[in-house]
């Protein structure tokens, strides 16, 4: 068979500010003539209305994935290219992440081809670039450490130590923690000296490690002198803290002398700000390995962030093993062509699967463990539930029309039906597995984006309102999550959840932690209304919100026009709450959604430094927070 080789370029042209047309040029650059095909590309610009199709014919569209034919199924001869046009569209397209995420093409034997993707630019104006968004900044001083301390008076500073080794009769579990604390080191610079040893270091310094009782749980002091380093702490989070404290100064100190160096004398004194110090993760619409997410909980602490907010669900894939349900994972954690989930963004003609089994689940919880992350796990329901749906289509009601109605993200009848008892036997049967994996108090259900509608056309649906005097889909929502926060608690479990779990009566606010996301104000709105909060803005903490306005920057801009890091860095929670709310804000949290980072290189760019700009906050007094000092010193922290 000749070789197919296809590349799809793609103009944006505006016809309003909310309104315009994506122009398609597909090229033949193999030499024989592509006759008889389909082409499938993804793309969050989605078509809505398939008559706006100019010179193809739309066959399909699944969400984001749509399926395109040239109208008279004309052969593109070698050399040449079809052209198409499509509007009636469901959003702008404003930056070039806007377009095509994958494409392929099927043939009449029903072989599939990826193709090449050209840039996607606007066609009436040039294209403009960011300039880096992060200045050089500046020091008060010469040390490099992220998030900054509390209190910070050293003011002796010289050349650094080779090594920080354990003082002779250091105890076992401080000897633990050191050897922990250079393990991470090593697993996120390994091509950095080994800053720790067990043993004394020929040019090195001492740590002397105390126990202090007085001090506060995640706090420790560190003492300097040219003979020792004195590090306090009541425990062991503590402990790791002061380590991380000083393996970031000795590392930056070796690397850029000239820029930073080590204290010879004075304190620090730390504790963090807030007890939550968190960042989601969403590894259902992009694959993780599971190294890489090991890899970003030791980033997390680096950050001296301690909980990782795990979403292992969504419409487009279910990313955790359940022993009582195979086929979540069987089914749910693949997409692609051939499979029962289509391609969605990230997948071309090649499957995407993967989950992580139970036991890796184990293994990587104890290990987070030991640097001090928690796992929160998030099951999302009852809305987002497409790829659960795929594998246990008996949680909707048979009698529902299809596509009764469709979610934000263009899914139709996503969310399990609250008006069936088969709802409740495998919510109990899922969040039983769930929470013997991860022994966190909290866990996350979702709760977010259930469609206007939902439930509506199915008659299951319908006797339950009648019969619990429910008046639409808000109180069937509410009614299956108070349903879920009881069994939750049966189970020795606190229910959390996105902040529309407080719709239609929510659920009992005492034990309830929410995550206000689509705008701050609903913060002190849910503290109000007696929930925990936890503040998540899409306005400054979503970190697949694009950087600047400009086109060539990646991301999405729903939530505001552009989320800059000095913004994401100077944006404070705590301003949003009148003091006698305050008590009911347990922290911050970054959200990475994965819909378009699909590379790593994406995912670096988008997520750094905007995560260390949160662990910051998260840490950091307001007062002691300085946007210089933070750029002098974010390039040295860790990427995935
Ligand atoms: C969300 O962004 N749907 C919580």
């Amino acid at each position: 068979m000749n070789e197919i080789h296809c590349r799809l370029e793609a103009r944006w042209t505006s016809i309003t500010l909310e309104e315009g047309r994506l122009e398609f040029e597909l090229f033949n650059l193999g030499d024989a003539s592509l006759a008889d095909f389909r082409l499938s590309y993804t793309s969050l610009t989605r078509i809505e209305d398939a008559s706006k199709c100019e010179n193809a014919t739309l066959l399909r569209r699944n969400a984001n994935l749509h399926e395109m034919m040239p109208v008279d199924g004309k052969a593109i001869a070698p050399g040449k290219s079809w052209r198409f046009g499509v509007g009636g569209l469901t959003r702008p397209a404003r930056h070039r992440t806007d377009g095509v995420s994958t494409a392929y093409i099927t043939l009449a034997d029903g072989s599939r081809h990826d193709i090449a993707l050209g840039p996607f630019l606007p066609s009436d104006s040039p294209a403009t670039f960011t300039p880096e968004l992060v200045p050089e900044g500046e020091l008060e001083f010469p040390v490099s450490i992220l998030p900054w301390p509390k209190k910070f008076s050293a003011m002796g500073f010289g050349a650094p130590p080779v090594a920080l080794f354990a003082q002779d009769g250091s105890s076992t579990d401080k000897i633990a923690a050191l050897s922990e604390i250079s393990e991470l080191a090593a697993r996120l610079f390994p091509a950095e000296a080994q800053p720790f040893s067990l043993c004394a270091v020929t040019g090195g310094r001492p740590i002397r490690f105390e126990e202090n009782s007085d001090l506060a749980g995640e706090g420790y002091t560190l003492s300097f002198s040219v003979d020792e380093v004195k590090l306090a702490s009541a425990g062991h989070a503590g402990t790791i803290y002061g380590l991380v404290t000083l393996v970031q100064m000795l590392m930056a100190s070796h690397r850029e002398p000239e820029k930073f160096s080590f204290p010879a004398s004075g304190n620090i004194e730390d504790a963090p700000r807030y007890q939550w110090r968190g960042c989601h993760l969403d590894v259902s619409r992009q694959v993780y390995p599971l190294a890489s997410v090991a890899r970003f909980i030791d980033i997390l602490a680096w950050n001296k962030l301690n909980v990782l907010h795990w979403h292992l669900t969504d419409d487009e894939g279910w990313r955790l093993e359940i022993k009582a349900y195979p086929e979540l994972t069987e089914i749910g954690a693949r997409r692609g062509p051939d499979e029962i989930m289509t391609a969605q963004l990230g997948t071309g003609a090649r499957t995407t699967a993967g989950h992580y089994t139970q036991q890796e689940v184990r293994e990587l919880v104890a290990k987070a463990k030991r640097i001090n992350v928690d796992i929160m796990p998030e099951i999302d329901i009852p809305g987002h539930c497409t790829a659960l749906l795929a594998a246990l289509p008996d949680l909707t009601d048979g009698q529902e029309a299809p596509e009764s109605y469709f979610s934000v993200q263009g899914y139709s009848n996503n969310s399990i039906n609250p008006g069936l008892p088969q709802t409740f036997e495998f919510l109990e049967k899922v969040f039983s597995e769930v929470a013997q994996l991860f022994p966190f108090p909290y866990i996350h259900v979702g709760g977010d984006e259930v469609a206007p509608g939902a439930w509506l056309a199915s008659p299951k649906a319908k006797d339950l309102m009648a019969k619990e005097r429910l008046g639409g889909t808000p109180e069937l929502q509410a009614y299956l999550l108070r349903r879920v926060k009881t069994m939750l608690s049966g189970m020795g479990k606190q229910l959390s959840g996105w902040d529309e779990v407080s719709h239609g009566g929510g659920v009992d606010p005492e034990g309830t932690l929410l995550m206000a996301w689509q705008k701050a104000e609903l913060g002190p709105e849910l503290a109000e209304q007696g929930y925990d909060v936890v503040m998540t803005p899409g306005q400054a903490y979503y970190l697949d919100m694009v950087q600047s306005e400009d086109w060539q920057e990646p991301g999405l801009n729903w939530a505001a026009r552009k989320v800059p890091p000095k913004l994401t860095y100077e944006y404070e929670a705590a301003g949003e709450f009148p003091e006698p709310l305050s008590h009911k804000l347990k922290g911050i949290q970054g959200c990475i959604w994965s819909e378009n980072l699909v590379s790593r290189e994406l995912f670096n760019h988008m997520v750094f430094p905007r995560l260390s700009a949160i662990a910051e906050s998260a840490w950091t007094p307001r007062d002691k927070k300085n946007w210089q000092r933070f750029a002098a010193t974010c390039r040295r922290m860790p990427v995935l």
